[in-house]
């Protein structure tokens, strides 16, 4: 693991606006930046940084986040792959924490099999742009192609000699280990002599999600009918080939921003696709599409398109990796090619806007994409139509979406000429265990759903009062915590007369503190759970330290709650926003001093809560029982009420 100090250093050393700054085009905005969402197209920028604040908030998709989080977001790195890629950029060593010697060696022997093979990744890549063997052969053979200079480093394409060793001899040379160069399969061993895997061949090197590259694939450059075409790195601790997309590194921004993934059966598919302008695309590298890979994409978006090759027989074959995406909730369109044509060399031969026509003319639905592969034979045999029935509904038995499925079963029904009733009483028999576990894990989602169900839509309207006090009082403490300001204090009491009337008293308090003790005299807990553990973290940080520091605060603070926190702080620069635009929508009175803020929230909460109760008291009038002392407290209640009211006119225009 990497150790806390690190994690430290990396947060305390990374500028948001200069990560962000790596990917997104930032303007100046007075004290912030702001700059189009990388996350959306948009034209008008709605994407904000506050560099002191530490933190970035993007109004179009909603997600923000300090500079972390962008990198996770972006990047879609898992947490530490973010530190260690800011490490990286600060210069930040990274130390790793305490571990036994076994986790240390395997730590340190993956870590030297990916310090080997990027060694080689940039062997290979310079061999074929600096060498004599490589530059006639390899480049030439790429350039046959029409691989572009651009592709090939995109990719970083390379070459593996003709020479038995060569690479084995120019690693030892270099100090890499024997041992790692075998077992990430770059070299074979042998007593005498160990000798190199990849020899003659252009090489595809294999990378991760994040760019850390895992195995190779080499095609031979001859013709030799016996010799496999592709060779490919062998299992092994970095590279698990049923768990690797190739191309995902290349792709995964564009997959994001698309919102849809191409999956094809090659690199050079890939390569050629990337070169005509189409980015969101990955292989499964020949072999059948795994829930590993799978998940891959789902990470990144909920829709695959399968390109398939033209040949009939592979399609079949193929054909159960569209059960396995519909398994994983996602959406699958398939798309054929003409005969003898694959992704590759129709991209090759086909303009972008042409490219682009072609794949959304003919990617269908798999109902449509089955009833098409099959329906010419189908379509006067009865058990062979029965037959792909059955096929289609065993799909759409796969689907954990209970609508999605209905709608292909009215799909499936209108296509093939029956009846929906059978339909649904086909995929009810076909995996009624299966189906009866997608249903109760539907039932339990529908339960989730009920409990935020309200009944009286003014009941709604209050929550959404309390919740905005609450995140108010989150706000003010985040932002003013620490200062010290005066406030009035105004007590309600009862005179001779019996009228209530106002006392009031100047005191020096830190908000905090007065918030604090506030909700304390009124024994108010925060009624949503998250503001409640922000709150109750907060004043505990307050009380027990002297200074506040919102970036130092930001950076520990778990990411379910950081989340909420960055909306609170974005808040106000959103207001900003609108000013920018010229529209000016949110008129705030800026004039108020943080101690009348304060003030007013708390006021106005109570005068809420008060509301509550004669609600509640109300409600327990009954019909036929001595309801005095009820009617009593609630006409106590409504003085106090008028009173506030009185007091808080104008704060209350502003909330409800
Ligand atoms: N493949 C493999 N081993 C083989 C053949 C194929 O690993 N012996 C994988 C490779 O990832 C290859 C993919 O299956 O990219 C598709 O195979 P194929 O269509 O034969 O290769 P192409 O990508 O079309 O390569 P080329 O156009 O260079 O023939
Ligand atoms: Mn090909």
């Amino acid at each position: 693991m990497i150790s806390k100090a690190t994690v430290d250093t990396v947060y305390e050393t990374a500028r948001v606006e200069e990560v962000i700054g790596d990917f997104v085009h930032l303007k100046r905005a007075g004290s912030n930046f702001k700059g189009l969402s990388p996350f959306s197209d948009e034209r008008s920028p709605s994407f904000m940084v506050s560099p002191a604040k530490g933190i970035w908030k993007d109004f179009s998709s909603g997600k923000g986040g300090n500079a972390i989080a962008f990198i996770m977001e972006h990047e879609h790195f898992t947490y530490p792959e973010a530190i260690r890629y800011l490490a990286k950029k600060y210069n930040i060593e990274i130390e790793e924490t305490e571990q036994t010697n076994e986790e240390k060696a395997n730590m340190d022997a993956r870590e030297s099999m990916y310090l080997v093979s990027e060694f080689a990744k940039s062997y290979f890549h310079n061999t074929l742009l600096k060498s004599e063997e490589g530059k006639a052969i390899g480049l030439s053979y790429f350039k046959e192609r029409g691989f572009t200079s651009e592709t090939i480093e995109k990719f970083s394409l390379g070459y593996s000699p003709e020479t038995w060793d060569a690479l084995t001899k120019e690693a030892l040379g270099k100090g890499y280990k024997l041992e790692f160069l075998e077992s990430t399969g770059l070299t074979i061993p042998r007593e005498d002599r160990p000798f190199d895997r990849f020899k003659g061949r252009v090489m595809f090197p294999i990378q991760s999600m994040s760019g850390r590259t895992l195995g190779f694939g080499g095609r031979i450059l001859t013709n030799d009918k016996k010799a496999a075409k592709y060779l490919n790195s062998p299992e092994s601790d970095l590279y698990h080939k049923s768990k690797v997309l190739y191309g995902i590194y290349q792709a995964k921004q564009a997959i994001a921003k698309q919102n849809n993934c191409y999956l094809v059966e090659g690199y050079t598919d890939v390569i050629q696709f990337n070169q005509s302008g189409i980015e969101n695309v990955v292989a499964s590298s020949g072999t059948a599409l795994t829930p590993d890979q799978i998940r891959l994409v789902n990470r990144l978006t909920k829709n695959i398109t399968v390109l398939f090759d033209g040949d009939a027989a592979g399609l079949r074959a193929s054909v159960r990796g569209i059960d396995l995406i519909l398994e994983e909730g996602m959406n699958v369109k398939v798309c054929t090619f003409p005969d003898g044509e694959d992704p590759d060399s129709f991209a090759r031969k086909t303009s972008y806007d042409d490219l682009v026509a072609y794949l959304e003319t003919n990617a269908k639905d798999f109902i449509q994409f089955k009833a098409s592969l099959l329906m010419d034979e189908a379509k006067n045999d009865p058990i062979k139509k029965a037959d792909l029935i059955r096929d289609m509904v065993t799909s759409i038995s796969k689907i954990p979406d209970r609508i999605q499925r209905e709608v292909y079963i009215q799909e499936c029904s209108r296509i093939m000429d029956i009846s929906e009733q059978v339909l649904v009483s086909t995929l009810a028999q076909l995996n009624q265990k299966e189906v009866a576990e997608v249903e109760k894990k539907y039932k339990k989602e529908q339960k989730s759903f009920e409990v935020v169900k309200n009944d009286h839509p003014e009941a709604l309207e209050k929550v959404d009062i309390l919740y905005r006090l609450e995140r108010k009082i989150i706000e003010i403490l985040l932002l003013y915590g620490n200062k010290e300001e005066e406030f009035e204090d105004t007590f309600f009491k009862t005179n001779e007369e019996g009228d209530v009337v106002n006392v009031v008293e100047k005191k020096k308090l830190k908000v905090f503190y007065r918030i604090y003790l506030s909700l304390q005299e009124d024994e108010v807990e925060l009624a949503n759970p998250l503001f409640r553990a922000v709150y109750n973290d907060l004043i505990n940080h307050y009380l027990q330290n002297e200074t506040f520091s919102l970036e130092q605060y930001l950076m520990h603070l778990p990411s379910n709650y950081a989340q909420e926190v960055t909306d609170i702080l974005m808040e106000d620069e959103k207001l900003v926003m609108h000013d920018w635009e010229g529209q000016n929508i949110f008129p705030k009175s800026k004039n108020d001093t943080i101690a009348q803020n304060v003030t007013e929230t708390i006021l106005t909460m109570r005068w809420y809560l008060v509301g509550s109760i004669i609600e509640e008291l109300k409600n327990s009038i009954l019909p036929d029982t001595d309801n005095t002392e009820s009617i009593s407290m609630i006409m106590d209640y409504n003085t106090l009420t008028t009173a506030f009211s009185k007091k808080l006119g104008r704060v209350m225009s502003r909330f409800s």
